[in-house]
């Protein structure tokens, strides 16, 4: 084995145990109690705990967006990545009219990887089925590792949002090449109406970005999907919830056996729409908004009794002068916030505190979307499996400021928040990519991840 580390608590997402982890190469090789190798490197990591990577599994980097891109490409959101604890991206690459699925994954990947310092891979958001010739691409998609599409009920005038016809066939074609479908629900004729009747009557400051998209222009879209996914019974995946009627519907389904998988992000967690009265209120406006505090304290019954599936971050970080953009105009605002170096320290510090427990926090950052979304190779603490280890001090304080990330962005809606506990060793494939504060990685490292479909149905609908 070229590597021991001994004494840790490994967390899995079902237990925690005390025991030594073996590396040799890029995997995991031995478990278990007083491992002996003559020719091991051996850290000893007594008092740490030894988790799986967390995969995030909703990224947006160097999206072109808003008029503008957003600030973290592949280099510095990777770097952020390893030294927050995430050794596996899933980033979102857009096809456009005109474009095929793998000419755009290939695109994506030519810029990414020569950066990526953990490893990646790409859902595919469809925004035009070019004639349905999209649809013919989906199978040789799958087999090049693309096992998830995504469609948005929003960004009508961005020319991204799709109509239900088309979100149907997406969903029917991504089923019968075993792929999955992830939807962005909100309401975008809702939300384009609020918007004109608020900028004619003034209301322009970043409060009225939560106005103009409250509580029901997300439950309306929920509800839609899921109709339609559980009328159809195939799969669907919700990214980043954040509103109690609509995970009412999810908890609803999933009760009834349907395969309805939903998502949230740490700040649907942690902040209420009242960030959008502060005065830096923009710098927290993403879509959906961060609602009221029932949808808080929703989302926290729903991961508490297994009703949130994964926890992932959106991460779409603009710098503080693109923000500004939109002082006097909330819809002028690049819609996104950062927050990848923070996921598994929030998580974490959560089960820390004991809101949840560790083997919750390993289950919706690793173990979960390593299972919806066909990373094999990943997701938990085995023999064989990639050696993509994070070791955490329960011990360790740490309070966030912008100025030490690793994220290329100048300011953090994070800032000044505090964690008890934190990563202290990122690990991918075996490789040290972060130490106690240190980023340790090599662009370029990062392997793209080839996911694996559920199965392939040959029989047509
Ligand atoms: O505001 C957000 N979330 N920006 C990124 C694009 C998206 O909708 O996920
Ligand atoms: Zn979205
Ligand atoms: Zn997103």
């Amino acid at each position: 084995m070229d590597l021991i580390l001994k004494n840790g608590i490994l967390v899995t997402s079902e237990e925690m145990y005390q025991a030594d982890i073996g590396i040799s190469g890029e995997k995991i090789a031995a478990i278990g109690t007083d491992l002996q190798d003559n020719t091991s490197k051996i850290i000893d990591v007594t008092g740490k705990f030894i988790l799986p990577g967390a995969i995030d599994a909703h990224t947006h980097m160097a999206l072109a967006f808003g008029g503008t891109v957003s600030s973290d490409g592949y280099l510095s959101g990777t770097k952020a990545a390893a030294c927050g604890g995430v050794t596996t991206i899933i980033d979102y690459a857009m096809q456009r009219s005109g474009k095929g699925i793998m000419e755009t994954i290939e695109e994506r990947k030519s810029i990414a990887q020569a950066e990526v310092c953990v490893d990646y891979g790409f859902h595919c958001i469809i925004t035009d089925l070019n004639n349905d010739a999209i649809l013919d691409e989906f199978e040789s998609a799958v087999q090049a590792g693309i096992t998830s599409f995504k469609c948005f009920f929003v960004y009508k005038k961005e020319k991204m949002m799709v109509d239900d016809g088309t979100f149907l066939k997406v969903l029917l074609e991504a089923d019968k090449v075993g792929a999955i479908v992830n939807i962005h629900a909100e309401n975008s004729d809702a939300i384009d109406l609020n918007i004109e009747r608020l900028l004619r009557n003034g209301k322009t400051s970043a409060w009225y970005h939560y106005v103009s998209r409250p509580e029901c222009v997300e439950s309306e879209a929920v509800k839609r999907a899921v109709h339609w996914a559980v009328s159809f019974n195939k799969p669907l995946y919700i990214v980043h919830m954040a509103d109690k009627e609509g995970i009412e519907a999810v908890t609803l389904a999933k009760d009834s056996g349907y395969r309805i998988y939903a998502e949230t992000c740490p700040q649907y967690l942690e902040f209420t729409c009242d960030v959008y009265k502060r005065e830096d209120g923009r710098n927290f406006v993403c879509s959906p908004p961060m609602k009221g505090k029932d949808s808080k304290i929703a989302l926290w019954d729903a991961l508490k009794r297994g009703d949130i599936d994964t926890i992932a971050t959106d991460h779409c970080p603009f710098y503080k002068e693109q923000k500004d953009w939109g002082i006097n105009d909330f819809t002028k605002i690049p819609n996104g916030c950062g927050g990848i170096e923070f996921l598994y320290p929030y998580i974490l510090n959560a089960a820390n505190a004991g809101v949840i427990s560790f083997s919750k926090a390993v289950e919706v950052c690793s173990f979960n979307p390593a299972k919806i979304f066909g990373c094999h190779e990943k997701g938990s603490l085995s023999i064989g499996k990639d050696a993509d280890i994070v070791v955490y001090d329960p011990d360790k304080d740490y309070t966030v400021s912008a100025k030490h990330m690793h994220s290329k962005c100048d300011h953090t809606i994070w800032e000044g928040k505090s964690f008890h506990g934190f990563p202290v060793l990122t690990f991918v494939r075996g490789k040290l990519v972060y130490d106690n504060g240190k980023f340790m990685g090599v662009p370029g490292f990062g392997k793209f991840i080839k996911r694996k479909a559920k199965k392939t149905q040959v029989t047509s609908v």
